[in-house]
């Protein structure tokens, strides 16, 4: 691999590995699978990425940087979009401003989701909310020398996503009302953190990237198989995203894939579902 500084294989030492946002789903699952690294984990009270580096983060010399730290309320993001904006370009400006080799994530959410067949890298882009606008900033202000992974609807074992949701409300109501007009690729957080591994660890091209669960559903087949893994007797009510009623628009349809020559394959969702309540002893 191209590393910022020296080889840390010649050096005879551990890959210095910076993650930012590592109170994240996505930072906590990376923490796991770098663990033979040399990782420095810092949470939004460690550097909020809206500010520069501070010198100690800037003197750390990191062999890797993981910037997984980001605006991630899409709603939120309609009604302070600069607040946004200010983590997802700035944040990633400084990411990079690091000088190491980057990874910087970003999401099927820069997609209008007119197609309906699955967005490959050479697709445009056409992000419909402010959300998406932010994070396709964010892929430019990344660099040329970064990776750029693009994902979709994650989940995991911690933080807020829609499989903690489901489990929460399964164990609460009978019946559970989901959106069945949006068709995606749910990514276990833990996939999703080995495959970046493989990507810098083949030290594959620099650019975009997209990395995905194989298969696809929609958000109402996704809580049907969660109730069904978990063994929960809920019932899902098929509802469109317009019922809803949310501040911002998401693409009807957004399944990734890669056009790119040994880009990293990801189980299927179903087995990203099956490991991560594994994970969490259910
Ligand atoms: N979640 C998805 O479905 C999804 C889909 C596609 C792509 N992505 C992308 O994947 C990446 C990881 O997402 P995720 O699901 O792991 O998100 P997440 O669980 O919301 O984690 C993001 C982390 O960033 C932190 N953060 C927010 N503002 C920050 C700031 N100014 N400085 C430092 N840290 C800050 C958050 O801290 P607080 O908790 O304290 O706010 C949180 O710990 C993001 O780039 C996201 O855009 C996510």
């Amino acid at each position: 691999m191209e590393l910022g500084n020296t080889d840390p294989v010649r050096a005879g030492r551990r890959r210095r590995v910076l993650i930012t946002g590592a109170g994240g789903q996505l930072g906590h699952a990376l923490r796991q699978a770098f663990s033979d690294d040399d990782v420095t984990a810092l949470t939004r009270s460690d550097w909020d990425v809206a500010l520069p580096p501070s010198d100690t983060v800037s003197r750390g010399e990191f062999d890797l940087v993981l910037h997984t730290a980001a605006w991630t309320d899409v709603d939120g993001a309609e009604a302070d979009p600069q607040g946004a904006a200010a983590v997802n370009v700035a944040g990633t400006a400084h990411a990079a401003s690091l000088k190491a080799p980057l990874v910087a994530y970003s999401t099927d959410y820069v997609f209008d989701g007119r197609k309906r067949s699955p967005y490959v890298e050479s697709d445009g882009p056409n992000p419909a909310s402010a959300y998406g606008r932010t994070k396709l900033h964010g892929e430019a202000a990344a660099g040329h020398q970064a990776w750029v992974v693009r994902t979709s609807w994650l989940f995991g074992s911690t933080g807020n996503n829609f499989l903690r949701t489901m489990l929460r409300l399964g164990a609460e109501r009978d019946e559970v009302a989901v959106v069945d007009d949006q068709r995606g690729s749910p990514t276990y957080v833990g996939h999703l953190a080995e495959a970046t591994r493989e990507l810098v660890d083949i030290d594959l091209p620099r650019g975009l990237w997209h990395v995905a669960a194989d298969g696809d559903c929609t958000w109402a087949d996704f809580a049907e198989a969660i109730f069904d893994e978990a063994g929960l007797g809920t019932r899902v009510r098929r509802i469109s995203a317009a019922e809803l009623e949310r501040p911002a628009p998401r693409p009807a349809y957004s399944v990734l894939r890669s056009e790119r020559e040994n880009a990293p394959r990801l189980p299927h969702w179903r087995e990203g579902l099956r490991a991560c309540l594994a994970e969490m002893g259910r």
